[in-house]
């Protein structure tokens, strides 16, 4: 159990306390209209302008929740994550994502010189240096990966990756053949560079759409000796690299201290130094680390990341709000609902606190999104006339890059009459027509988007989740929930193949397997 353990949080009293301002209804009407709300309610970090005056608080309410993180050794925690001490306490292992994102001269050598070295790398790739069999530039990464090995760098390559002079870079992360085909169409492999991210090297999608990659590349240049030029992992299992093929040269490591979702810094963002240079990834990096120094030094009150992770838990634990909508107004980010849906669900959708205790509290809400203005035209109006309570993220860039300037306009007008609607709601004669309104979002305007404010804007969620596992005294950094269905999945997959049938009292999974048995074997 770690120090900073407090009570169970509904044993504290600030969780009380809650308990009974939960039964305050702030008139949202009279709220919309107090002109001294949005600047308290607000804050800026650098790139970043976070509005959370849409959200049911008043100034009780929010030294409440301020309190409650006092109470539950969020500062304490904070201190020992930066520390470098065992925050992943159920695996035994320090989270330190922050280091790899730290300024040279102060972050641990090794990390550094990773860092120099895969930046070198995509640079020469970048710049037609480092050339494919037969003398040939590279054109095309296919980067292999799942979960925080794909997600993080296919939102950052989407979100910031704008020179057509680039190679392209290709993701394939699961292990369905159609998106192994559609990685392969139209490609040469002479041109191609493959890199595989897996911390472990032993995850069965990577591995299999490793193996398969590397079956398509050897049908078509017949040079098995190419593998060496043309593949390269981004790991923390160097030995089961090499074993795979790939050069000691080509390995570029990882560490056990660095979680899946949290791995972006690491070398596992290669595909995104490749796209944007690396000086732009140094500026992601720089951008995250501003906000690492504000969520160290910040006081509580005007602590960001502490803020969010407080209006989640009083939305999803003292409002009912079983879900959370990540809305997000730019196609860029088109990829951060899933990339927020990693973090935040395979982070703090645990059932067991530190202590091994059963929560007795709710955890993560269901985080769940879309891209805007689509969504609008599709799930709103449930957000708008449902009957659930649900909290949304509301995000989007004040400059666009490109000049179309009304359809931008267009765009922001649309966001922010979303988050009015869904807050102030509209008393209408006909009830069909009501719009009950009382449902709370933060509004996350980024200037502009660059590498700057895309890094400054993870590190403050990944510091929101951190933060608001404190509060529900769960480990953020292990997933032990995802094991049981990879275990199940091997036995199936023979069965799937051959003639041995799943134990009879599984009676759903037998009869489905066998109806799949009769249809394949037809
Ligand atoms: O199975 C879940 C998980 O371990 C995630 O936490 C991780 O991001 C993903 O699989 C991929 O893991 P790896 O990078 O080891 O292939």
């Amino acid at each position: 159990m770690s120090a900073w353990c407090s009570r169970p949080p509904q044993e504290l009293a600030a969780w009380q306390r809650l308990g009974s301002l939960a039964q305050r209804r702030i008139d949202t009407a009279l709220a919309a209209a107090d002109t001294r709300r949005f600047g308290r309610f607000s804050q800026r970090l650098g790139p970043l302008f976070v509005d959370y005056s849409k959200q049911r608080i008043d100034q009780d309410i929010r030294d409440a929740l301020v309190e409650l993180a006092r109470q539950s050794g969020v500062e304490q925690a904070i201190d020992a994550l930066f520390a470098g001490r065992p925050v992943n306490d159920t695996e035994g292992r320090a989270a330190l994502h922050t280091e790899l994102r730290g300024a040279p001269d102060e972050c641990r050598p090794e990390v550094r010189r990773a860092r120099e070295r895969f930046l070198r790398f995509a640079e020469q790739v970048r710049r037609g240096e480092y050339r494919g069999i037969n003398g040939r530039r590279i054109e095309t990464v296919i980067h292999i990966g799942i979960g925080g090995s794909h997600l993080g760098p296919e939102l950052a390559t989407q979100a910031l990756a704008h020179s057509s002079a680039a190679p392209a870079i290709r993701f394939l992360a699961n292990v369905d053949g159609h998106a192994a085909a559609s990685a392969f169409a139209g490609l040469d492999p002479a041109t191609t560079l493959v890199t595989i991210a897996s911390k472990s090297f032993t995850t069965l999608e990577t591995r299999i759409n490793a193996e398969t990659t590397c079956s398509w590349f050897l049908e078509r240049t017949c040079d098995r000796a190419a593998i060496a030029r043309h593949f390269v992992a981004l790991t923390a299992n160097t030995a089961a690299a090499r074993q795979f093929g790939v050069t000691a040269e080509n390995c570029f490591p990882l560490w056990d201290w660095v979680g899946g979702r949290y791995s972006l810094w690491s070398a596992v963002g290669l595909p995104v130094a490749i796209a944007i240079g690396s000086e732009e990834f140094e500026e992601l990096l720089a951008g995250a680390r501003s906000v690492d120094a504000h969520f160290r030094s910040a006081p509580l009150p005007n602590n960001l990341p502490v803020l969010l992770a407080l209006l989640q838990i009083w939305n999803a634990n003292f409002h009912g709000a079983a879900t959370h909508a990540v809305l997000a107004y730019d196609r860029r980010l088109r990829r951060l609902p899933d990339y927020l849906q990693q973090l935040e669900m395979e982070s703090n959708g645990k059932s067991t606190r530190r202590d091994g205790e059963r929560a007795a509290t709710h955890t993560a809400p269901v985080v769940w999104g879309g891209e805007e203005t689509n969504g609008q035209h599709a799930f709103h109006q449930l957000l708008h006339q449902g009957t659930r309570a649900y909290s949304a993220d509301v995000i989007a860039c004040i400059e666009p890059r490109h000049r179309l300037r009304d359809h931008h306009a267009w765009l922001l007008a649309n966001c922010l009459a979303q988050s009015q609607a869904m807050m102030e709601g509209r008393n209408a004669d006909e009830p069909h027509r009501d719009v009950a309104g009382h449902h709370p979002s933060t509004t996350i305007l980024l200037d502009e988007l660059t590498p700057a404010s895309l890094g400054a804007l993870l590190a403050l969620y990944e510091h929101k989740v951190f933060c608001a596992a404190a509060i529900w005294q769960i480990n953020p950094f292990d997933q032990f929930g995802v094991e049981l269905g990879k275990e199940l999945a091997a036995p199936l997959f023979e069965q799937i193949g051959g003639d041995a049938n799943p134990p009879a009292e599984h009676v759903s999974t037998s009869g489905l397997v066998e109806t799949i048995r009769r249809r394949r074997h037809r």
